[in-house]
């Protein structure tokens, strides 16, 4: 008998995934495949259940009904911390720092996973030479870009192999979320696997592999960026 030919697991499978608040469903029955490598784009308007998505996924907001497996393992009802050992790490909408927290005490939040603060400060100003000068300076005086950088700069310094980025450029200028997205793509080439939420394509489509996108709690198109292009063109997202 010959032995079966090895195929790798997806990173992420998704099998008719719902979710809601309360009584209200919001994820309606999603079907996806994020291979493992890469960035997958996920794009769709406001309201489309992609932060929802993005959440349910790392473990914060309770699956109603379907499946979820990471790296071919099942995990629909983990907790997030059981995902974050597994590699897991999700950047949230909006700024994920605390602004009454110096940059240092920011990173020591993820010392939980096993590195020494020491550790993990060395890495990271290595990588984001700025912030090591103010490691002692409150995030919240950083400006919206800084921020985010921060944020981007304690998920890099878990060493994620999934990392799920929501709306990583919302309200910063192009230059700010071009250098956010070069980071992102060095990370990539550290074997990172990335799902990254974005309600303006642009960007993310540039060093995009493949991608969906959603609207209203359901998948609407899947494919290469070239396609999501043709498909968000229907939906006067300015995809240009
Ligand atoms: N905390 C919440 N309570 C109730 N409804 C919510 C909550 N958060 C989001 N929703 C609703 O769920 C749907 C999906 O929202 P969301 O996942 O934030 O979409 P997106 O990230 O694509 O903008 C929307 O209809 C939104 O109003
Ligand atoms: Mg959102």
């Amino acid at each position: 008998m010959t032995a079966p030919v090895d195929t790798p697991a997806p990173m992420l499978q998704l099998t008719g995934l719902c979710a809601s608040y309360g009584a209200i469903e919001v994820l309606h029955g999603i079907d996806l495949t994020v291979p493992k490598g890469g960035l997958f784009a996920m794009l769709g308007p406001n309201g489309a259940g992609k932060s929802t998505l993005l959440r349910v996924i790392a473990g914060l907001h309770a699956v109603g009904a379907g499946t979820i497996a990471i790296d071919g393992r099942a995990v629909s009802g983990s907790q997030p911390y059981v995902l974050a050992r597994h590699g897991v790490c999700l950047l949230p909408e909006g700024r994920g720092v605390f602004p009454n927290l110096t940059i240092a005490d920011n990173l020591r939040l993820v010392t939980h996973l096993g590195a020494s603060l020491s550790d993990i400060e060395a890495r990271v100003y290595e990588t984001f030479p700025g912030l090591g000068s103010r490691r002692r300076q409150l995030a919240g005086t950083l400006s919206g870009g800084e921020q985010q950088m921060l944020a981007l700069a304690r998920a890099v310094a878990t060493e994620p192999s999934f990392l799920l980025l929501d709306e990583l450029s919302t309200g910063l200028a192009p230059r700010v979320v071009e250098t956010l997205y070069a980071h992102v793509v060095a990370l990539m080439a550290n074997g990172t696997t990335v799902l990254a939420v974005e309600q303006f394509a642009r960007t993310v489509l540039e060093i995009a592999h493949a991608g969906a996108v959603m609207v209203t709690g359901r998948v609407v198109a899947t494919g290469t960026p070239a396609d999501l292009h043709d498909a968000l063109a229907g939906l006067y997202l300015g995809a240009g």
